[in-house]
């Protein structure tokens, strides 16, 4: 009997979900977990990794119960991972020797001042297509072979391994210290700051530059390709692909053109643009990345605009300000004034992203007034997302040979209509909504289903994406035009106001 599902694990940064999906790309059975945050000091966020596994174990078989599904009907495995958070374990026991440090803990922005002095920190924009910050793996796998005097010694004898959340879930689903496979991809080895770009292998003076044991890297193999197969609930099942949530969301999105575009709206968002065979290097503050790599083909590489607030800022308003008791209130409270009253909000709490890069930049309230209402400030806080895309695509296009003509959407802020209409009208552009909404587990999903045979081909894929929403842009341009000045003078106020 032909294999009936495909299983995606989309172990994200608050919570893990496995999900089913059938031939035609609906989701058929889902599962959820949170895991906990953990805050030690200000500006460091860990997670416990036997906490992820152990959820990704449960979600697993919670999704393969609710449908009364077993290994046997699935075809394969995919799994997509929030990226850049790392984790160090021992091979022999499995048991990780610290917390996961997550990709928004800023505990290494010393280093990374130490290291962006030095005479050759060039290399490393050169090679691995992003600039020198705490976002990016490395510095946090330095900063944890610093903190145990004994790590290093045993990392270069290959005793601890390190990995983003994909190598461990593959390590740990391939059977742990029982034979585990040791490996990576490219998506996510291209945002460790270790990896050359342009050659697909760890790069040599990279790894000299932050000082990391190649011995304790994975393998670096195609997004698409069996890995193993697993064992305990997916017992025989391929592990065929894995890709980094963002990327898997341009795949979920059958962004498979050079060309188109996707945002994936959530606390924080993420455009990536598929720019084909063609690594672009960025003049505007664009990362270079890999989009995906099919085994036996080139990759397909990307360029990104990530932007570190955005739905963080409707959560400060709901919990910071009490302004609002749901996310979804944000919209009814917006729509009831019909613009912002002179208020612009600069949102930098972890700084300020694409294209600037200012890992000090603080967020700024501009242009109060008596006038001003809380409904003037949830306007201005949605606008503040739309203004950040419109930077964003902005620099793609000045970058890039294809003009972006629509943009695809997801992620748990699409929900927020009036949020969509904002961001069309703020970059000048069609915004789309398709009808499955789970994109980023999709991509894992079809990644997964490509290599193993369940979807043919990406015509296949592309014909089971549906339109379910479009925004078209309707605003007066020069008002636009003089708005978003002034929301980017609020904005280089946020360089002054430093941490
Ligand atoms: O680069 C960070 C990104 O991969 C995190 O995504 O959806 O887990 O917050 P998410």
């Amino acid at each position: 009997m032909p294999s009936r599902y495909v299983m995606s694990i989309d172990q994200g940064t608050s919570s893990t979900r496995s999900i089913l999906f059938d031939q035609a790309g609906q989701l058929v059975s889902f599962a959820q977990l949170e895991h906990s945050q953990h805050y030690p000091r200000p500006g460091w966020i860990e997670h416990d990794a036997s906490e992820i596994w152990h959820n990704v174990s449960r979600t697993i078989q919670q999704a393969l119960a609710e449908v009364d599904a077993t290994p046997g009907d699935l075809a394969a495995v995919g799994i997509a991972n929030q990226r850049e958070t790392v984790v160090v374990w021992d091979r022999r026991t499995g048991i990780p020797v610290g917390p996961a440090l997550v990709w928004q803990d800023l505990r290494t922005e010393q280093l990374i001042a130490d290291l962006s002095a030095r005479s050759d920190a060039a290399v490393v924009a050169a090679r691995s297509g992003l600039p020198l910050t705490s976002y990016f793996s490395a510095p946090r796998l330095r900063w944890i072979l610093d903190a145990d005097p004994g790590l290093r010694a045993r990392a270069e004898a290959g005793q601890v391994l390190a990995g983003t959340m994909e190598t461990w879930l593959i390590w740990n689903l391939t059977g742990g210290p029982d034979g585990g496979v040791h490996v990576t991809e490219p998506t996510n080895a291209s945002r460790t700051l270790l990896f050359n770009i342009h050659t697909l292998t760890w790069d040599e003076d990279l790894l000299a530059f932050f000082g990391i044991p190649v011995a304790m890297l994975p393998e670096v193999r195609p997004s698409m390709q069996v890995y193993g197969r697993a064992r305990g609930p997916l017992a025989g099942v391929p592990i065929a692909a894995a890709l980094g949530d963002q990327q898997s969301s341009l795949v979920g999105q059958t962004c498979f053109d050079a060309g188109q575009a996707k945002c994936t709206f959530g606390t924080g968002s993420f455009v990536l643009l598929n720019t084909g065979p063609e690594l672009i290097v960025s003049q505007h503050g664009m990362l270079s990345t890999i989009a995906y790599q099919v085994e036996g083909q080139p990759p397909v590489y990307a360029l990104e605009g990530p932007m570190a607030s955005t739905g963080s800022l409707v959560q400060w308003l709901r919990d910071g300000l009490g302004l609002i008791q749901t996310v979804g209130e944000i919209e009814t409270l917006a729509a009831s004034v019909p613009d912002n009253g002179g208020c612009h909000v600069a949102p930098a709490f972890y700084g300020m992203f694409a294209p600037r890069w200012w890992p000090d930049a603080r967020g700024v309230i501009a242009g109060l007034t008596n006038y001003v209402t809380k409904a003037h400030l949830a306007r201005a806080v949605l606008e503040a997302t739309g203004w950040q895309t419109r930077e964003v695509i902005d620099a793609m296009n000045t970058d890039a040979h294809h003009p972006i003509t629509e943009l695809r959407t997801d992620g748990g802020m699409t929900s927020n209509n009036l949020l969509m209409q904002l961001v069309a009208d703020a970059i000048d552009l069609p915004v789309v909504r398709p009808t499955v909404r789970e994109t980023v587990a999709l991509g894992a999903a079809y990644a997964a289903g490509l290599t193993v045979g369940y979807w043919a081909d990406l015509q296949v894929l592309r014909r089971n994406w549906h339109r379910a929403a479009t925004w078209l842009p309707a605003a007066d341009r020069p008002h636009r035009d003089s708005e978003f000045n002034t929301w980017r003078s609020a904005v280089d106020l946020t360089f002054e106001w430093t941490a």
